[in-house]
């Protein structure tokens, strides 16, 4: 009896380790977080039954313990060095030519990595237990972090029986740029200040006393070098492998010429052009990838080259850091304009004059809110320093203040509405147009409902909900599902073609998923994965039936506030924001409206969905046929075209793939063998 229990609980552990890895490696996630949080429900609820039988390693420990009152400092066994950084190509020439020679060596191997831009930690295992982890501090004394590192689900607690005694390894904690813009946008609508970046939105949730917050925060960790050195490894190649079979994050050596998306992101160099070329490769993939990097760092690969090298004024002469030119640019504020949004938030945004950052020409910066406006006394006119990452929106950083014109005014905060002329309320940060029938309000939830990741009517977009509601049609969601059977007949701009596809788009949006449904409906503060939850939530109290809008309703408006805030990350600020729009007739009538007018619910998410946008190559033979695995593709929502170009997101390479592999390799098309195909796309559907 007890030997089950054992069982089931390692089957548990092991299921949750292997998610949490998958999930924290940036792979294909196979299971959706409801299936997670069951299987860690199951975990907690056979661990409190019986105690006995939990162990230290199990992932249940990673649940937030107490706040702590302050971190205690502790020193670092081996100091933590920062790197030489080099700005220009000459300058990694230096540095390689400097190496060469105090090696006395006419070649040399070096190690090629992504310079991550988070927050850097040291981890110690012993007997392969995580039992500290501190910060870099001053780099020779840090602060014990242990308490927020162990609810890091990117991390294991155990590294198994084959783990060395002792391991001290050191990392970079970060955060995806997406849950970075995510999390501001919730900071921002519950009128709490933002975020400047991803590194310091790591940082601050590193640098939480209270390890709730940490675990409440998707961080993500990457292990880079070690602290201590472990006598058995010879180089940094062999350092990565190892941690890796220890089942540490770390990235990979690329397993072909070009470096492949999202982990093999290493390589070994040989030369100062190998340098040269990863250096050029990985700035092109730089605002591709989900995180930020800032450049690359160069290592002697061998250690005891390293060690021979040694270490100058705190960085250690055996590395380099090769910094990308920051994406950051000089330009001039033409106008600051005032955009009202779904939810009647105020938003100012600065018109600028045109500046190419990072390959994109920028027009408009983003100025969060009024209270960061007049914090950063930003004007019209003003010469303004500007910063793009990835695809994120552009920001205004600073006014360069020494630039300024005389004659420049202060920028007003707006008492009324632009759009409307309505009044505004003052919300703290931010400013909030109290109108809901303002054109600006109404005519954002129509686009909100009808975009992508909502409804997806991919033939109503902003020109034609301007015409609609000009011209009475559009008021509100249901009023969408009656554009077909308008009269468009002296109605100026819009043809017939447009209008026949947009009908067809209608017809098709009307079957959703509930979570996709709860999204479009463009409540405050409830953005996709909430939507999400609450739907699961929906479905766990129906018993997994069917439902359609009304049903779903009914069933919503049984769970109670406290329900909602039970469900992980839903926090008071939603659960209050969700049951107040419930409580909302118009809204209530509304959905009632969509019912009638045909809107229903599937509990399966299309798998349509699934490759939508994602055009595929296919070369070489295969297990099964070429034409099979088009198919495959294109039942999924995917295209398949017959060349290799600048627009192909994969190429999949079957045996003897011929020339369209050498011209993927030259555009760095990601390169996927048949198994990684299946992996990453087609199991676990
Ligand atoms: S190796 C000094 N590798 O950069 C040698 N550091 O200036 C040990 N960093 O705060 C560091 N990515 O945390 C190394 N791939 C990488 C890195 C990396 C980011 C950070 C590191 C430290 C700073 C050094």
């Amino acid at each position: 009896m007890k030997k089950d229990i054992l069982k089931r609980l390692q089957k548990l552990k092991d299921e949750i380790r292997f998610h949490d890895r998958l999930y924290y490696s940036l792979d294909q996630a196979q299971i959706t977080d409801f299936e997670y949080d069951q299987l860690f429900q199951k975990l907690i609820e056979l661990e409190s039954k019986y105690p006995e039988l939990k162990t230290k390693d199990s992932p249940s420990q990673k649940v937030p313990g107490q706040a702590l009152s302050k971190f205690k400092k502790q020193a670092h066994s081996v100091p933590m060095l920062s790197l030489q950084n080099s700005y220009s190509k000459t300058d990694i020439e230096s540095f390689y030519e400097r190496v060469l020679k105090l090696l006395k060596q006419k070649k040399l191997t070096c190690f090629a990595e992504p310079k991550l831009d988070g927050m850097a930690v040291e981890l110690i295992y012993e007997k392969g237990f995580l039992t500290k982890a501190l910060s870099r501090g001053d780099g020779l004394i840090g602060e014990d972090i242990t308490a927020v590192i162990k609810t890091l689900r990117a991390l294991p607690l155990f590294l198994g029986n084959q783990a060395p005694p002792f391991l001290e390894v050191r990392g970079e904690v970060l955060i995806l740029k997406k849950d970075f813009e995510r999390i501001n946008q919730e900071q921002e609508l519950a009128g709490l200040s933002l975020f400047a970046n991803p590194r310091n939105l790591a940082a601050g949730s590193l640098r939480q006393l209270d390890p709730k917050i940490t675990a409440s925060r998707p961080l993500y960790c990457f292990i880079h070098s070690p602290g201590t050195p472990l006598k058995s490894l010879k180089t940094q190649k062999e350092f990565i492998e190892k941690i890796q079979k220890l089942s540490l994050p770390a990235f990979r050596l690329s397993s072909s010429k070009k470096l492949n998306q999202p982990l093999e992101l290493c390589r070994l160099t040989h030369s100062m052009e190998d340098i040269i070329d990863y250096y050029e490769e990985m700035q092109g993939l730089r605002s591709k990838l989900p995180f930020e990097i800032d450049g690359i760092v160069i290592k002697v690969n061998d250690f005891e080259d390293q060690g021979e090298l040694g270490v100058i004024s705190r960085s250690p002469r055996w590395a380099m850091a090769g910094k990308f030119a920051p994406e950051q640019g000089i330009t001039q504020v033409e106008n600051i304009k005032l955009q009202v949004g779904r939810t009647g938030v105020i938003t100012p945004v600065a018109v600028l004059k045109p500046l190419m950052l990072g390959g994109v020409q920028i027009c408009h910066a983003s100025l969060h809110n009024f209270k960061e406006l007049a914090r950063k006394d930003i004007r019209m006119g003003d010469f303004v320093l500007v910063h793009r990452a990835g695809d994120v929106i552009p920001e205004v950083i600073k006014a360069l203040k020494e630039r300024r014109v005389a004659k420049s005014e202060i920028f007003k905060t707006p008492s009324f509405c632009p759009v409307c002329k309505g009044a505004v309320r003052d919300q703290g940060d931010y400013l909030l147009c109290e109108n809901s029938q303002c054109p600006a309000v109404i005519e954002n939830k129509l686009l909100h409902f009808a975009s992508k990741k909502a409804m997806n009517i991919e033939f109503l977009g902003t020109k034609s909900v301007r015409k609609f509601y000009s011209w009475n049609w559009l008021n509100c969601y249901s009023d969408i599902y009656d554009l077909k059977g308008k009269d468009l007949k002296n109605k100026e701009g819009f043809g017939e073609k447009s209008y026949q596809l947009l009908v067809e788009s209608l017809d098709k949006s009307k079957k959703t998923t509930l979570s996709r449904f709860l999204f479009a409906l463009g409540i405050p503060l409830v953005g996709e994965q909430t939507a999400q939850k609450i739907s699961e939530k929906v479905y766990e109290k129906h018993k997994g039936r069917e439902l359609d809008i009304l049903s779903a309703l009914s069933i919503l408006k049984t769970i109670s506030k406290e329900e909602l805030e039970n469900i992980p990350d839903i926090g008071p600020l939603v659960a209050s924001s969700f049951k107040q729009a419930l409580e909302n007739k118009e809204l209530v009538k509304d959905l009632e409206g969509l019912y009638k007018r045909g809107v229903s619910l599937s509990q399966q998410q299309k798998k349509r969905d699934l490759l939508e946008g994602l055009t595929f190559v296919i070369t070489g033979s295969f297990p099964v046929s070429r034409s099979e695995i088009k198919a495959k593709i294109e039942s999924l929502g995917g295209k398949v075209s017959s060349q290799v170009s600048g627009k192909t997101h994969f190429l999949i390479e079957g045996e003897k793939p011929g020339s369209k592999k050498e011209k993927a390799l030259s555009l760095s098309v990601p390169i996927l063998n048949y198994e990684d195909f299946l992996r990453k796309f087609i199991r676990g559907i």
